[in-house]
């Protein structure tokens, strides 16, 4: 077998937004991204993962401005907080830099120029919402008023909350700015717009055959998303924005700044060049026209649009290489349904990591991920149970079981020979590397996770039938005792090896318990003979259930603490001596929202309990569980009006997850009471 040479491969994830924290959503895309780098690395590739903050933009100016800091001082303070989250999540990044760098300012700006020199850059004069008091222009999302349809109050400026509707900001009735709270007026400017109209043919190719010509950098179900839009005709794309703005200036045009999305990924550029500098990397070797090598983006489908279609067209008519992929996942779902802050279930990684190993994750969605691009559940049964069951009872345990006979009585030593049973096993398990390979390289994490379940299937069976406790304590079975222990050993080298890319930090462990070099691709062929390991040690234990209720517990919302712009500054201090008394503001943090109880169940072992489904006017109904069976039968509460507390974090009981509270009056048993709105009210109206 002749080995191929290596591939030069440089990687990217989407850069984080430098204005929240990292959650378990966009995890699903470092992760993914991660386990498929690490398997790069262990098939002897060059690879490269870059990634960076992505830091400008008005959201972050104004969020800068609230805490009275300089945009740079915040970005400064979340890239630490980002990169920290990353390493604790074993995202083992190249460079994780910021774009907000003088090599992104450069290569942005010098971008902008290029574009320009094609002809492609086109100046318009447009009219927008003006702040006349903070003098700045609007996005959509800072303005706000009276929808013009259904007349709810305070709905953003590209559509209704309430009814749905979706309108131009100038549509809206009674419009405020929600930066200063004062009424917008129209005003003109210039700005600058890429003719994206004259890329589509450039476009139609790169989607359909990429850049060499053979294929498309596209999954077929993305690649059709994008077909759809070319139907009614490319949009030119307004790159321009007015000061202030935190980002880099327009070269030769005063007081305009480049849009956030064209210095965003240019980002990736920039980070591989800081990191070039460092590594002495051939920058011009990776994204030089006729670059040889594969340029690979990760990204989730709601960013599918700017680097499918103003990416490329961007890199192309800049003179530089087009991406060979762009890998595009799904969303991440939480027991089957969006995140929601008031829910609880928008999890940060940190509070996950306050409770759980970060690895138990990262299998968890390896387990999952299927590379397309439909949304990911993350179901906290399943979770506990596949890390339990699969991970630990299965892979683990083949390690605990063996590992303690070849220490006590054999010193730690394997045996040299096995018969052709321990062979045949062993041989099972390494004819699988190149399937599992093909699996992790065509990013089916989760079929890999399948096969390699099936192989600890056939381990442990083999243990079972050889029961070494059994051999343990017959006399003159040493020698099989040995070679029965060796065969399980080296089928959790192997096991261990297929793990690598999900789970390093345990791997390492295993990788020292075993007395072997950092694993690559190519040990697969070896043998663990006569070979020397180290005492077993724990290596993993199984996940405790109060810690989901726990990591739930954590994301509380946080008394939601943004403040009104409006009346930022006049901060409402309680005054002295009305301990007992609650300020109007810490009544408004209690969401109490109308529900109408579509369902009422009783519940097998829990005699004062009703299961009650809730319809609180949002997507999905919500799961109650109310302690009011003593006074009600599930019969009579159907259809009824409720009241329900929907901001409390949920709570992990033992028959599901119990979303909200319903109020009752009384003190309990026969005195119970369920409160009611007066009738005509809506599921999901605020009770204030
Ligand atoms: N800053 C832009 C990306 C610029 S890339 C040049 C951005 N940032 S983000 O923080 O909103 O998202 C970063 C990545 O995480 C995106 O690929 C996004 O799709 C992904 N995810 C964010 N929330 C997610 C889920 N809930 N589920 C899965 N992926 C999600 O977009
Ligand atoms: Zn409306």
């Amino acid at each position: 077998m002749t080995t191929p040479a290596p591939r030069k491969i440089l990687v990217t994830s989407a850069l984080p937004y430098a204005n929240g924290a990292i959650h378990l959503g966009h995890l699903v895309e470092y992760i993914q991204t991660d386990i498929w780098v690490r398997f790069q690395k262990m098939r002897g590739h060059e690879c490269h993962y870059v990634c960076a903050d992505d830091t400008h933009g008005t959201p972050i100016m104004l969020r800068a401005d609230q805490e009275g800091i300089t945009p740079e001082a915040l970005i400064a303070r979340i890239h630490g907080e980002h990169l920290q989250d990353f390493t604790d999540f074993h995202i083992d990044f190249d460079n994780y830099y910021s774009t907000n760098s003088e090599e992104n300012r450069q290569l942005s700006q010098d971008i902008y120029r290029r574009l320009k020199q094609a002809g492609l850059i086109e100046l318009r004069t447009i009219e927008q919402l003006y702040d006349p008091q903070r003098n700045m222009f609007l996005p959509d999302r800072y303005i706000k008023g009276e929808c013009p349809k259904c007349h709810a109050a305070d709905q953003y400026g590209d559509g209704c909350e309430v009814c749905g509707t979706t309108y131009a900001p100038t549509e809206l009735l009674k419009p405020y700015s929600a930066v200063s709270g004062a009424t917008p007026v129209t005003r003109e400017s210039q700005h600058h717009f890429v003719k994206l109209s004259q890329c589509e043919d450039f476009l139609k190719d790169w989607i359909q055959n990429g850049r060499s010509g053979n294929h498309s950098p596209l999954q077929d179900e993305t690649r059709n998303k994008i077909g759809e839009w070319f139907g009614s005709g490319l949009k030119d794309w307004d790159i321009s924005r007015d000061a202030p703005y935190f980002g880099f200036e327009i070269p030769d045009a005063p007081g305009k700044y480049l849009y956030v999305w064209l210095d965003a990924p240019v980002g990736y550029m920039a980070s591989f060049k800081n990191l070039c500098a460092r590594r002495g990397l051939d920058f011009d070797a990776y994204w030089g026209k006729d670059s040889t090598a594969e340029l690979c983006h990760f990204i989730g489908k709601d960013i599918l649009y700017f680097h499918a279609l103003f990416w490329p067209a961007t890199l192309h008519y800049a003179g530089y290489r087009t991406p060979d992929h762009i890998f595009v996942h799904g969303f991440l779902t939480i027991n089957g349904q969006k995140m929601s802050k008031s829910r609880g279930t928008f999890i940060t990684a940190r509070a996950y990591l306050n409770h759980l190993d970060p690895e138990y994750l990262r299998y968890y969605f390896a387990a999952k991920l299927t590379g397309r691009t439909e949304d990911l559940d993350l179901n906290f049964d399943d979770f506990v149970l596949r890390v339990n069951s699969n991970l630990i009872g299965k892979y683990i345990n083949i390690a605990s079981r063996s590992a303690g006979f070849i220490t006590k009585l054999f010193d730690g030593q394997l045996a040299a020979t096995l018969t052709n049973e321990d062979d045949a096993l062993l041989v099972q398990l390494q004819q699988r590397a190149e399937t599992i390979a093909g699996h992790f390289e065509a990013r089916k994490f989760s079929e890999a996770m399948r096969e390699l379940m099936e192989l600890a299937d056939l381990a442990n069976e083999y243990v079972n039938n050889h029961a070494p406790w059994e051999l343990a304590r017959q006399d003159g079975r040493r020698d099989r005792l040995q070679q029965v222990c060796t065969t399980s050993i080296n089928a959790f080298y192997l096991l261990t090896l297929y793990l690598r890319p999900v789970l390093p930090a345990l791997v390492a462990k295993a990788e020292q318990f075993l007395n072997v070099a950092p694993l690559t691709w190519r040990d697969a062929t070896r043998r663990l003979a006569g070979h020397t390991i180290k005492p077993y040690q724990h290596l993993a234990s199984r996940i405790e259930e109060d810690k989901i209720a726990a990591i739930l517990a954590d994301n509380r919302p946080a008394a939601e603490t943004k403040p009104s712009p409006v009346r930022h500054g006049e901060a409402q201090q309680a005054t002295q001596g009305e301990s007992a008394m609650i300020q109007y503001d810490d009544f408004a943090k209690i969401d109490l929202r109308v529900a109408r109880i579509i369902k009422a169940t009783t519940i097998e072992g829990a005699d004062k309990l009703l299961q009650l489904t809730l319809d609180v006017g949002e997507d999905t109904p919500r799961n109650v569980f109310a302690g009011i069976r003593s006074k009600y039968q599930p019969e009579e509460l159907q259809g009824r009006l409720t009241v329900v507390v929907a901001n409390l974090a949920p709570r992990k009981m033992r028959f599901g997850v119990s979303e909200g509270m319903v109020l009752a009056a009384g003190p309990g048993g026969q005195e119970l009471w369920l409160i009611a709105p007066d009738s005509g009210a809506q599921p999901g109206m605020q009770i204030k």
